[in-house]
């Protein structure tokens, strides 16, 4: 019999005491969005706006912020009735003039504009947005979260807490955020994840247990079926499922450590050691050690946010996989790595050399025609080491025109399937790097990932 003890408590105490925002963090955070509200107050005021309304959103209107985060959700808000032109161009107006007191402001685009701003040292957002009847009559994305927002406060309270922890065990995990490069779990997940399962612990527990398929349903009014692996059905709207952007390999990286943690709870679930930077030395020695052919495609980064940049490089590292294989080449593994420069690509092969021999193998002897051809156009032609017959059909042993995988990819890659963005960027130029070749590659964060990598 399994004995269950638990969590203990002081791990959760020592876990809690290095995020949990201070009583002073706390103050200063609702003070800075006091001030915010009523400098967008003020602003619309002074633009003839009335009908507007703000709201605060987000994890800090929650209290369900990790400590040193410093993000700020403002939505001002405008009648559903307004015309979405005049939303953006008031919305834009109001959020420029409350930017006049910022130390930075940046515009930035969802599916429709807002302003990112910094706020006396806080990251804000001032996004404008419908005030529609429930968030199944939305009229853009963004009008779902002030529901979001509702239905949270409403049931957190007293389970502040538990939600940091879960989200620093998924920071620790390598799962938390919900944007397209990462494809984890969102705030708003997490915090439905534990108004569901009541604690931490439930959760950690339930999720050890986890298979694809797997559907919460807090009010039990989904309307449609969904296929990713975790459903979480939006408690505000019966149509979305709020775990869309989780990727299989991090739903099943999350039960793992699950299991892990409860095997062994200890702080360095929620705290992993850093990686180091990999040294040359150490480069050299894994190489001679795997004894595989690593491949690194080089180009520069496209001006482009992470959002949009992500989805066309997780497409491109399937792409030219799928291209290397077409050719013959084994393909252990890829990966994705990208600085503020530069992008690699990067692929391990069991071999980048193949013979100069391949197999064409052809039509059955009696499907005549075809045969015949077949034959005529190999038999003692240029670049044809020899024939025979194997399994009824004809095979000649022709050259192969790309032996080495880094020729074919030097001058075939642009042929790949590649996003907008990429294929602007590796038609400027790209460079294909060879093993002990990486070397030459000194960025630190690209030597973090080339210690996981190897
Ligand atoms: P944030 O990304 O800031 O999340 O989005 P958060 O809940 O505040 O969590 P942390 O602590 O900063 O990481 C703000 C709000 O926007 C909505 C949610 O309602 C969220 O609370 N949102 C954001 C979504 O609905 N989906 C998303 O993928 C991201
Ligand atoms: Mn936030």
């Amino acid at each position: 019999m399994e004995t269950y003890t638990g969590i203990p408590e002081e791990l959760k105490h020592s876990v809690l005491e290095k995020i949990k925002p201070t009583e002073t963090e706390k103050k200063k955070l609702l003070e800075i969005q006091e001030e915010l509200a009523s400098e967008v107050k003020t602003a619309a005021d002074k633009l003839g706006v009335s009908a507007v309304l703000v709201k605060m959103v987000g994890s800090a209107a929650r209290g369900t912020w990790l400590s040193g985060t410093h993000d700020i959700d403002v939505f001002i808000s405008f009648p559903e009735e307004t015309p979405r032109k005049e939303l953006e161009t008031l919305g834009m107006a109001i959020a420029r003039e409350v930017a006049k007191l910022a130390e930075h402001a940046e515009d930035r685009h969802a599916e429709h504009p807002y302003l990112n701003i910094v706020f006396k040292g806080f990251d804000v957002d001032l996004v404008p947005c419908f005030r529609v009847a429930s968030a199944s009559h939305i009229k853009s994305a963004v009008d779902r979260t002030p529901f979001h927002n509702d239905f949270v406060k409403a049931r957190i309270n007293g389970c502040e807490d538990e939600v940091l922890l879960l989200k620093q065990f998924m920071r620790g995990c390598g799962v938390y955020g919900s944007e397209l490069r990462t494809q984890g779990f969102s705030g708003y997940l997490t915090e439905l994840l534990i108004i569901h399962y009541g604690s931490f612990e439930n959760t950690v527990r339930a999720a050890s247990s986890w298979k694809p398929g797997e559907k919460i349903d807090i009010m039990q009014h989904s309307e449609i079926e969904h296929r990713e692996p975790l459903v979480i059905v939006d408690p505000t709207d019966p149509k979305r499922n709020v775990a869309a952007a989780l990727s299989l390999d991090n739903f099943c990286m999350f039960i793992d450590c699950c299991r892990e943690f409860l095997k062994s709870p200890e702080l360095k679930f929620f705290f992993p050691a850093p990686f180091l930077p990999l040294e040359d030395r150490e480069i050299i020695e894994r190489l001679e050690s795997r004894k595989s052919t690593q491949l690194a495609v080089l180009f520069k980064t496209p001006d482009v946010v992470e959002d949009v940049l992500y989805p066309q490089l997780y497409k491109m590292e399937q792409a030219v996989a799928a291209f290397l294989k077409e050719y013959e080449f084994s393909v252990i593994k890829t990966g994705v790595w990208s600085g503020k420069n530069e992008t690699v690509i990067m692929l391990e092969l069991i071999s980048g050399a193949l013979p100069n021999v391949k197999k064409h193998i052809g039509p059955p002897v009696w499907v005549k025609e075809h045969a015949e051809k077949f034959k005529e156009k190999y038999e003692g032609a240029e670049d044809v080491f020899g024939g025979y017959i194997e399994n009824g059909k004809y095979v000649f042993e022709i050259r192969r025109k790309y032996p080495i995988a880094k020729g074919l990819l030097e001058n075939q890659l642009i042929n790949c399937s590649l996003g907008k963005h990429i294929h602007q960027s590796v038609n400027e130029g790209f460079e294909i790097i060879e093993n002990a070749e990486i070397c030459s590659l000194k960025d630190l964060d690209f030597r973090i990932f080339l210690r996981k990598w190897l």
